[in-house]
């Protein structure tokens, strides 16, 4: 089955969760609907994504089939003193993935990001070799940009099935976009809340948002204030409404139960002439990287 008709229209993502946070997002994210949970080795949380979802699977809530669950390896970054991962190394992360997990498989494993420039190949072998083991359902890429893509092209080497990229209406992507639809990579969209002036709040939660995004995300002209009042839903639904319509999955992270419904119950379309205001939102590059956008690496 394609990743297409597989993977979840919405699931819960959990950049910058603790593990007890992730723990309880995960099973109160599974209570209400949602199947897929998007973790990472570097977040830190996938042993408290395990609890959540052994909690939901021992109350009988789901079985494991029911469920989507992706994790990413990072490659390695020279820049930050990381050494970039080889195929060794990728198949260990995915087995100390898979342990903290307490899982026997992945729905979908992603290489983070593109910045191992001398293993990307190498990488992207051990990810098809743990697809035909089993190990994983889909491989993937996140942050990829099109000259990374041709690489795997280039290898003659069969292209991801997904590519997790920041997609939201201030960093829309049109050529990224593209370029994965007519290769028939599926688009996974990441920080589709951007916009929102309550977007990472806290302390440490940083990102390249400028003080101009930030006076735009509250000023009462903002074009999502607008259309929310018009839809009558709330802001944060226009943004995710808007990934939806053009068939992007989204991920919408919150640790606020009240948020997880809101990010999950919602039913309306946003008509065409509001689609195209949206599309004159775009501003470019991403934004949610506090050490630059990933799709610029070389
Ligand atoms: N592959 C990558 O490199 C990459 C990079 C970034 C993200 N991701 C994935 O994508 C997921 C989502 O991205 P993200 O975490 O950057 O941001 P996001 O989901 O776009 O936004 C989360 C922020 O918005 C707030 N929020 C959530 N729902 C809200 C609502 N209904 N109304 C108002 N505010 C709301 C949250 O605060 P509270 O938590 O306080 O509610 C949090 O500050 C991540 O968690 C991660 O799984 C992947």
């Amino acid at each position: 089955m394609t990743i297409h008709s597989k993977i979840p229209g919405i699931g819960l993502g959990t950049y910058m969760m603790s593990p007890e946070e992730a723990e309880e997002m995960t099973y109160e994210a599974i209570k209400i609907g949602y199947r897929h949970i998007d973790t990472a080795e570097v977040y830190r949380n996938e042993q408290g994504v395990a609890k959540g979802i052994e909690r939901s699977l021992s109350e009988g809530l789901v079985t494991r089939s029911d469920l989507f669950i992706t994790t990413k390896v990072f490659p390695g970054n020279e820049m930050w003193g990381q050494s970039q991962k080889t195929f060794d190394d990728v198949m260990e992360s995915l087995d100390n993935s898979l342990k903290r997990l307490k899982l026997e498989y992945v729905d979908l494993y992603l290489i983070h990001s593109a910045h191992a420039d001398k293993t990307r190949i190498e990488q992207w072998k051990a990810l098809l070799e743990l697809k035909s083991n089993d190990k994983i359902v889909y491989a993937g890429v996140a942050n990829w940009n099109i000259k990374h893509l041709q690489e795997i092209n280039d290898a003659d080497l069969p292209l991801p099935d997904t590519n997790q990229i920041e997609l939201h209406p201030w960093a829309q992507q049109p050529e990224l976009v593209k370029y994965l639809q007519d290769n028939n990579v599926h688009i996974i969209a990441y920080s589709s809340l951007v916009p929102l002036s309550t977007w990472r709040k806290k302390d440490g939660e940083n990102s390249l948002k400028t003080q101009d995004m930030e006076n735009e995300g509250s000023s009462e002209e903002s074009l999502f204030k607008i259309l929310a009042n018009k839809y009558n839903v709330k802001e944060s639904q226009i943004l995710l409404q808007w990934a939806l319509q053009l068939k992007y999955a989204i991920l919408p992270k919150t640790i606020k139960i009240s948020r997880l419904h809101e990010n999950f119950h919602f039913s309306f379309v946003i008509e065409e002439e509001d689609m195209l205001l949206i599309e004159n939102e775009n501003k470019g590059g991403g934004i949610t990287w506090e050490w630059g956008d990933p799709l610029l690496v070389e």
